[in-house]
């Protein structure tokens, strides 16, 4: 059997992309019109519509919330056509509600799929989060090092002065001492409203993005989907739950995760691992959803972990009237 055969299958590739791709439409017509929950609620219909046209027995581990707070992509429900591979699935139908409904850049439609148990069962809270892209010896980066300690290890892994390296940070004030640590380390911070998938995935490609390293903390869901991007470009990340109280360290204690654990990226994502995001807004990392008359225009980008292969997949949609009453 070769790679490509392994784990998940091949074929399944395009078919996560086709799910991407829908959610980015659906929610993409509600681009700049201030309504974060129509926009959510479009792309998680949509996705959850196509994600039941596949040949997979899917079990969504990451998704809209507990099946008692979110009537779909809950957190259990059981997914696909019930043929084909038994797959844990990780859902961020729309990565960036507010970067939709404000119309700005890198919204993104993003979904991973994994061979059964490959996914961390992450629970909606907070994620203390470190990543680089690939090329950089192992261990480069620890959560536990001063943030002038890994700025140092990058800029001497990248083989350039620190004052060229640049740290991606969500712009909260929670962060402000990790931004002045890095400004004081004598780097210089990105800093991004929203939307870390796009963070932690800038890291992979620093020569065309300018970004080194990310650091922070964000969502565990969207921890655990970029964790499952870095499965299939090569990067390593670190993440460790950051539970605000006693609920919520039972809750995920009750979910099979450990707090105190430093989970790498094959803790995080294991085994046959394929990535999806389509942009819904225009942004560095993808082209978003562009209506022009009867046809819409989608950027995706498809990844495997298996066989390493990234593809970035332009496609027009035709009838598109037709095609957003199916959805
Ligand atoms: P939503 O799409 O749910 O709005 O999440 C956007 C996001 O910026 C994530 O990318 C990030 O992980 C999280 O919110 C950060 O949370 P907070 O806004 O509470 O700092």
């Amino acid at each position: 059997m070769s790679d490509q055969d392994k784990g998940l299958g091949r074929m399944l590739v395009m078919e996560v992309g086709r799910v991407t791709e829908a959610a980015a439409i659906a929610c993409a017509k509600w681009n700049g019109r201030g309504d974060v929950k129509a926009a959510d609620g479009a792309a998680t219909d949509a996705m959850r519509s196509e994600l039941s046209r596949i040949n997979i027995q899917g079990k969504v581990v990451i998704g809209e919330g507990e099946m008692d707070e979110a009537p779909m992509l809950y957190i259990g429900e059981e997914l696909g056509t019930g043929e084909g591979p038994a797959v844990d699935i990780a859902v961020d139908p729309l990565e960036g509600t507010t970067l939709c409904a404000k119309a700005m850049p890198n919204a993104l439609a993003v979904l991973a799929i994994s061979e059964r148990g490959g996914l961390l069962h992450a629970p909606d809270m907070y994620m203390d989060k470190i990543a680089v892209g690939p090329g950089l010896p192992e261990g480069v980066v620890d959560l536990d090092r001063s943030v002038k300690e890994n700025l140092e290890a990058v800029a001497k892994g990248r083989g350039k002065p620190i004052n060229e390296v640049t740290a991606c940070i969500l712009d909260r004030p929670r962060h402000a001492e990790i931004i002045q640590a890095v400004r004081d380390a004598g780097a210089s911070v990105q800093l991004i409203s929203d939307g870390d998938i796009a963070g932690v995935i800038w890291t992979t490609d620093p020569d065309q993005t300018n970004v080194d390293i990310y650091l922070g903390s964000g969502g565990a869901p969207e921890g655990v989907l970029a964790a499952a991007a870095l499965r299939c470009t090569g990067g390593q990340m670190q993440g460790r739950l950051l539970p605000a109280n006693d609920a919520e360290r039972e809750r995920a204690t009750k979910m099979g995760a450990d707090v105190n654990k430093k989970y790498t990226v094959d803790e995080m994502a294991s085994g046959d691992v394929i990535f999806s995001a389509t942009g819904v807004t225009d942004g560095s990392l993808l082209k978003g959803v562009h209506f022009r008359g009867d046809f819409a225009e989608t950027e995706t980008v498809v990844m495997r972990s298996v066989t390493g292969t990234v593809r970035r997949v332009k496609t027009t949609f035709r009838d598109i009237g037709t095609k957003l009453a199916m959805l």
